[in-house]
């Protein structure tokens, strides 16, 4: 089958991570005669760089004419400085919401092979972690109006959050039919005790319960779901809830599976046409040093290939290239243990290599 894949290799160490999912691509590709061709995306802080603009219109469009969009990650302080609207991550949120993926899908599961890099206490992690976050991603705080007006000689800087019932639905419908297929268990988490937006969240959540009897639906408050997530992560199977909650939820819920640097995400809207992502940053501090661990990105290109292109067996394929390749006791500096004796460090290219290896 023939695909063409936009690629934003963005900034820190974007490029380098992209650079070995690309590789992996093409072993699999090779392996089960697909054809797959990558066009080139300028995103985030090198865009502002090159064009003054960290999305420019004709790069969004080779993202909407593209099968499916693969993003290393955007961002680094040499931008710290450039206005609001033109921040290398405002090129990622106008990507998002350019391509109308409102549904950000981030799983939290523990590789067995790295519960001792969870910070967690190991009759905690023993318990089991693998829960998902379906994280709303194109609505809420991050798009209400943004602006810093001056009153009675200060500043003062206003973020507005809205959210319509449809916006609320359909990401709910995504939550439900989630965990239709998984455990059948739903938590909704809000600030219902603050917010009108959380009140309304909760309303049409508990209306779209009733179309699907299958399915437990339990409220979680957002504060009590930080704690819930490092008292007792097994109760979760899914998490339904908005953009910036989400946000915060899931780097909490990656740490605890011993790295975030193992995380990929998906985004996906009306259409097959999704965008994939490890929800890590573009941690500008270790980029270029060949010491980033690139598995978010490799395990976000298996994504790509299941929920894009339907391609069950070859992202199965990567999955298991990447358990073995733990198996074999490589590891990055990021999930290498303190105890590291059975343990080979490696850096970015050679676990890109050992991944393909297995391919
Ligand atoms: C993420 C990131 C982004 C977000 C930033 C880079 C805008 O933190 O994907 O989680 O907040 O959505
Ligand atoms: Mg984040």
């Amino acid at each position: 089958m023939a695909q063409n894949i936009a690629v934003i290799r963005g900034d820190g160490i974007g490029p380098e991570i992209v650079e070995q999912a690309l590789l992996v691509l093409n072993r699999v590709a090779e392996r089960f005669g697909h054809e797959f061709t990558y066009t080139d995306v300028d995103m985030g802080g090198n865009a502002i760089d090159k064009w003054g603009d960290p999305l420019p219109q004709e790069m969004l469009q080779r993202c909407l004419d593209s099968d499916s969009v693969l993003l290393g990650a955007v961002g680094g302080p040499k931008w710290n400085d450039v206005p609001g609207p033109m921040r290398p991550e405002k090129g990622l949120l106008r990507l998002r919401a350019g391509m109308g993926v409102y549904s950000n899908n981030r799983p939290a599961k523990i590789w067995p092979q790295l519960a001792s890099a969870s910070p967690l206490k190991q009759e905690i992690v023993d318990k089991g972690i693998d829960f998902l976050i379906v994280r709303e991603l194109i609505g809420g705080i991050y798009f209400g109006k943004h602006e810093t007006v001056t009153e009675n000689g200060e500043k003062v800087a206003i973020d507005e959050l809205r959210y319509s019932e449809e916006e609320i639905r359909r990401i709910g419908r995504i939550g439900f039919e989630t965990a239709r297929k998984r455990g059948k268990r739903l938590c909704s988490v809000e600030k219902s005790n603050v917010l009108d937006s959380s009140r309304l969240w909760k309303k049409v959540m508990h209306e779209l319960a009733a179309e699907y009897p299958d399915v437990a639906l339990s409220d979680m408050l957002v504060d009590n779901c930080a704690m819930q997530i490092v008292r007792d992560p097994s109760q979760f199977d899914v998490i339904v809830t908005e953009n910036m909650f989400g946000d915060i939820l899931s780097d909490e819920a990656s740490m605890i599976t011993g790295s975030i640097g193992m995380i990929p995400s998906s985004s996906l809207g009306q259409t097959s046409r999704g965008l994939y992502e490890p929800i890590h940053g573009s941690a500008p501090d270790i980029a270029g040093k060949d010491v980033a661990n690139p598995i978010g990105t490799i395990l976000a290109a298996a994504m790509m290939l299941r929920y894009s292109f339907d391609m069950e067996k070859e992202a199965d394929a990567i999955e298991s290239a990447v358990s073995q390749v733990l198996d074999a006791g490589y590891r990055t500096r990021d999930i290498l243990p303190a105890d590291p004796t059975g343990c080979t460090l490696v850096g970015c290219q050679e676990m890109g290599r050992r991944i393909i290896e297995n391919l």
